[in-house]
């Protein structure tokens, strides 16, 4: 995969990601609300109800403001750790884990999912909501997270795709195009932050070479599922 920065070409992918997401972390949950017509919600309930094995132990990679987290807490009855490398999003996810009243379920980490600071097949499920696609190595962050899920534990990846059928693909690209840079240009006024998701979605692999990395860094029963008119991918698999 082409190796695609926020700021500039120089500096290191990891460096820039997490300027980026400290510069629109206060925005970041209304952002998310208004480009996605709040179906976020819905694809993440998805998500996590698609994990039927009633894990003990949860790990959300890539937690940001703790939206995965705070959903799997509801879904499921597992002790929830977050990891994320942006030390401004984990803080508008611990308040919002406080709001809830869930800090006896769910505890926030700042870590790199490519070196995850966990013991091997710690955790019976593992979420990653729209991180992915942001790792510097995705072969590195996949192994890691084949590493810390227990045996027969289950994994699953949302991501944003592109929509290949009439006329969903022709709404999605003037949208994707024109309106939603315009909004997140206006709201988190950081300019660079959507053009950079537009360029990252567009250079993320297809579902058939995703589902190849998955299987590459070891998982078994590797699936795609398609949502909202393929505006989003769900990815389970299995250790
Ligand atoms: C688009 S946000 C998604 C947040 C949340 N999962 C959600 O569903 O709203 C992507 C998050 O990935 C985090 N991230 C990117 N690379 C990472 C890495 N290598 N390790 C941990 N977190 C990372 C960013 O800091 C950011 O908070």
């Amino acid at each position: 995969m082409k190796s695609i920065r926020p700021y500039n070409k120089s500096e290191k992918k990891k460096i820039q990601i997490v300027n980026m997401f400290d510069n629109i972390s206060e925005t970041y949950d209304l952002l998310n609300l208004i480009l996605s017509f709040r179906m976020d919600y819905i694809w993440r309930r998805k998500s996590i109800q698609s994990i039927k094995n009633n894990p003990k132990k949860l790990l959300d990679i890539a937690t940001g403001t703790a939206d995965f987290a705070i959903m799997a807490a509801k879904y499921t009855n597992a002790q929830i750790r977050g990891i994320d490398i942006s030390d401004k999003m984990l803080k508008i996810g611990n308040k919002k884990i406080k709001k809830h009243k869930l800090s006896n379920r769910i505890k926030l980490k700042l870590a790199d999912a490519e070196e995850l600071p966990f013991r091997n097949n710690s955790f019976q499920a593992i979420t990653a909501g729209f991180g992915v696609r942001n790792f510097e190595s995705m072969e590195k962050g996949l192994s890691e997270m084949h590493r810390v899920l227990d045996k027969n534990g289950v994994l699953v990846v949302l991501e944003p795709s592109k929509p290949n059928k009439f006329p969903i693909k022709q709404l999605y690209n003037i949208y994707f195009t024109y309106i939603l840079p315009l909004l997140g240009k206006l709201i988190s006024k950081d300019k660079n932050a959507y053009t950079y998701l537009i360029n990252s979605v567009n250079a993320f692999p297809n579902k058939n070479i995703f589902l190849k990395k998955l299987k590459a860094a070891g998982f078994k029963n590797c699936k795609h599922t398609p949502l909202t008119f393929g505006i989003v991918s769900l990815y389970s698999a299995e250790k």
